[in-house]
């Protein structure tokens, strides 16, 4: 028996899903989630997700082969299902047998989820709805990630708590259900575990681990924040439409509502059109989450961040942030 019994026994299923020691995913960040933290979560027990964005195939190919060569334990690739190429793309998986896909941001288009299963791989997927759920799981889905709006990144409307009430008596006796959104420590991992839940996925809390590439900036800007920082972007046209994300604000949020009044005013004097003042509201935060990660750019860049940032003070190794969650967890399964 391992020293984290009782929460292994509760992840068993989770983690014979995804042949890992504990499940605990490493939900996919663009940008951060990388070869390096990438390896270093599934070196360190957990599952890491190549994040592939908006990567082309030849990116791809590489960052998994680079992936391989940093960890012989199993990890997955998140492909945007959106995507212009996510054919293209489930072929570069095929190629290196990748074992898990997890296809995000809407639903799969007719045709991905079989393709990916027709090379062996197990396919992951969200679902905002329990009805969509049910219906991605009748047709092939092989486990669900439910994540509330207490996350970073992109978001839908309610909070993980209720998705937790919501989804899991429905579904976890029969279907694999991993919980996302606001885990920052142990202890909310145990109750998702008590609930049905055969496993969590994180983000935030391992976006700035001493393994993760981004930019100092941005790992500051993490340390310094509270739950309260990390903000929905604010729709101020319902004219306009907005893609609800999670983001600690600073300068970039406050001109994003500046330039959705301006473009609401230019609208209504008739000097453009609404196709062009809906354009220049989606091309606002273009290679924005980049400027942040990559450039260091924490003024005008996208700092993706859900409302556990507030948690997080220091740099930690991963295998440190793994042990502290697995040990939070059991102390609270052996206090029950
Ligand atoms: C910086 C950042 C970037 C993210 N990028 C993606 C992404 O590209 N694809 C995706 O499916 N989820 C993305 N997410 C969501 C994470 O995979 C994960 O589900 C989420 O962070 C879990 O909630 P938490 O942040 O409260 O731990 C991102 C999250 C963050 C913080």
């Amino acid at each position: 028996m391992s020293d984290f019994s009782r929460t292994s026994a509760l992840m068993e299923r989770g983690t014979d899903f995804l042949g890992s020691k504990y499940a605990i995913l490493c939900g996919a960040m663009s940008w951060v989630s990388e070869r390096g933290l990438v390896s270093a979560i599934s070196n360190a027990g957990g599952f890491g997700v190549i994040a592939c964005g908006a990567m082309t195939p030849d990116l791809l190919d590489t960052e998994i082969a680079a992936t391989k060569a940093l960890t012989d334990k199993p990890f997955g690739v998140n492909l945007i299902t959106m995507h212009p190429q996510l054919f293209d793309l489930i072929e570069v998986c095929s190629k290196h047998e990748v074992t898990h896909v997890v296809l995000a941001g809407g639903i799969p288009p007719k045709g991905s989820v079989e393709a990916i299963k027709a090379f062996g791989a197990k396919v992951i997927v969200f679902a905002p709805t329990l009805a969509l759920a049910k219906k991605l799981l009748r047709s092939g889905g092989d486990a669900l990630v439910i994540e509330g709006m207490e996350a970073g990144g992109h978001i839908g409307p309610v909070s993980t708590s209720v998705l937790a009430q919501e989804f899991l008596p429905e579904l976890a006796e029969d279907h694999l259900v991993f919980v996302a959104g606001g885990i920052g420590r142990g202890q909310a991992i145990a109750g998702y575990l008590e609930m049905g839940a055969v496993g969590v996925q994180l983000g935030t809390r391992f976006a700035c681990a001493q393994e993760s590439i981004a930019h100092e900036n941005f790992k500051k800007a993490f340390f310094r924040a509270n739950a309260r920082d990390a903000i929905t972007s604010v729709q101020v046209d319902p004219r306009l439409p907005v893609i609800p994300v999670r983001a600690l604000k600073n300068k970039g949020t406050e001109e994003f509502t500046a330039k959705q009044i301006e473009v609401a005013g230019r609208l209504d004097s008739g000097e453009i059109e609404m196709g062009e003042a809906q354009l220049q509201i989606e091309h606002f935060w273009a290679g924005a989450l980049r400027r942040a990660v990559i450039d260091g750019d924490v003024e005008s860049g996208s700092i993706m961040a859900g409302q556990s940032v507030g948690m997080l003070k220091e740099e930690e190794p991963v295998a440190d942030i793994m042990q502290k969650l697995m040990t939070q967890s059991e102390e609270a399964l052996s206090r029950r």
